[in-house]
């Protein structure tokens, strides 16, 4: 590949953010809006000072070398631009990106605009705050979601979102850890820890990273791994309810993992990004569990509860009973890295979570929650009634669509092509993710009412 090309070709991501950014263009633009207003050209703009032969004496991170480059969001994003040439008025719609579209509830944006007037005054104004998050945050995040739950809100360190806070535990975890990974999985995970090198380079005949374990999460399993099978790691991602296949584990399955993490002396990162979406009598927290403290991390958010994707803002528990080999605690260890590398979270976000977490502020985001759990059943319903089987939905605002035997970039070929409509093919959040298609429940509900029909003209 040449220098122009490696320039002008989309940058691999490890989120699918990346749907949307260069070539999408469409991180907000879950309505239908027409094709040709979708900035297109865009995929391939090149900075006019990039283009040069000019190059530094700076050698390449060969970690950064390793991410396999147009593997999934920027193929996805090429392929929708193709679509685009060939289908100029389409009106397409993206269930592929997991970005929110409902607005924010006025309590919470009201707190957030006060926060900001207040900064234009003297008695208002702040500057930099707690590294760790303002103790009221703090304190709201511990009674809100570990209630009972023995944390404390000195446990709790307030962050600029979950997506942030992986890339600074795999600081904390350094280049020489081990670790698991469900498979499928957010790919944040594995981009991370290549980065970080902790891995070797990708095997493309089995589509997986050396050194990384990735525990296969199927129908047949209850998309919950067969521990007996997984070799130890140091760290293990932990993801419930799931993205992408929307399986929330039980109590049971929990407890076997936090017992295999113990006699491992592994810790579990657990990310409960979409708890609130969790209808059943699943875990909301991983704290739920007897002697999770000793071996467990938890990351979570407000953007999936909120609209906070671009807000941004987060937590993430590291208790102070978890410690390393040598007994010295991890949350020392963290809260030096996010002293070093973090100056808080924004103090207007703060002002939303803190909203977000009065009682009014509660009541508004389970509604946000719900209206997204109904498009997760309209979404359900259709594909169930054209016969397929679906898994995921209940508690996460993903479905799992199970296609067997097909290759999931040909349905989802199949699926643009036919429908305009965009998802994500499984394959892309692991080797275990083929033949399956990830629909997300984000959208407006004539979009997603829309997608559906054309679903339904697709496959009856
Ligand atoms: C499982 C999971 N964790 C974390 C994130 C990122 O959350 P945040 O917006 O807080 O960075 C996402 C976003 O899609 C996610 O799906």
């Amino acid at each position: 590949m040449s220098v122009m090309q490696q320039l002008s070709s989309p940058i691999s991501s490890s989120s699918s953010a990346f749907l949307s950014h260069s070539s999408f263009n469409s991180r907000s633009k879950n309505v239908s809006v027409p094709a040709k207003r979708i900035g297109i050209c865009k995929c391939v703009a090149v900075p006019q000072e990039a283009q040069t032969a000019y190059t530094t004496k700076v050698s390449r991170n060969a970690n950064m070398a390793k991410l396999q480059a147009g593997y999934l969001f920027p193929e996805i994003a090429r392929r929708k631009a193709a679509h685009l040439l060939k289908y100029p008025d389409a009106q397409v719609i993206s269930l592929g990106i997991g970005d929110t579209t409902e607005p924010i509830p006025e309590v919470i944006t009201s707190a957030m605009a006060k926060r900001a007037h207040e900064l234009s005054t003297l008695e208002g104004y702040s500057g930099y705050g707690d590294e760790q998050g303002e103790k009221a945050l703090r304190a709201a995040i511990c009674s809100t979601f570990y209630n009972g739950l023995t944390v404390t809100q000195d446990d709790i360190f307030v962050s600029d979102g979950a997506k942030s806070d992986i890339s600074r535990l795999q600081v904390l975890f350094g280049a020489n850890v081990t670790m698991a990974v469900q498979d499928p999985s957010y790919p944040a995970y594995v981009d991370s820890s290549v980065i970080m090198g902790q891995t070797g380079q990708f095997q493309k005949d089995v589509q997986k990273y050396q050194r990384i374990e990735y525990m296969k999460c199927t129908p047949e399993n209850g998309f919950f791994p067969d521990l007996s099978t997984v070799p130890r790691t140091d760290i293990i991602f932990f993801c419930s309810p799931n993205n992408p296949t929307g399986a929330a584990a039980t109590r049971e399955q929990l407890t076997q993992l936090v017992k295999f993490a113990k006699q491992n002396g592994s810790i579990i990162v657990y990310d409960s990004a979409y708890a609130m979406y969790t209808s059943e009598d699943n875990p909301r927290s991983i704290y739920e569990i007897p002697g999770a403290k000793e071996v467990a991390i938890e990351t979570s958010s407000f953007s999936k509860y909120a609209g906070f994707t671009g807000v941004r803002l987060g937590w993430t528990v590291v208790p102070k009973i978890l410690l390393f080999s040598d007994g010295f605690p991890v949350a020392k260890d963290f809260n030096r890295i996010v002293c070093t590398s973090f100056n808080g979270a924004s103090n207007i976000a703060q002002a939303g979570g803190l909203a977000c977490l009065s009682p009014e502020g509660l009541k508004a985001m389970r509604d946000v929650v719900g209206f997204y759990k109904e498009n997760t059943n309209i979404i359900v319903e259709t594909f169930d009634s054209l016969g397929f089987k679906v898994y995921g939905g209940k508690n996460a605002p993903y479905v799992w669509v199970h296609f067997p035997g097909r290759n999931s970039w040909d349905v989802f070929s199949e699926i643009l092509e036919k429908t305009h409509v965009v998802t994500t093919p499984g394959s892309g959040f692991g080797p275990a993710g083929d033949g399956f298609i990830r629909v997300s429940a984000f959208g407006h509900r004539k979009n997603v009412l829309e997608a559906c029909k054309r679903f339904k003209q697709l496959y009856k």
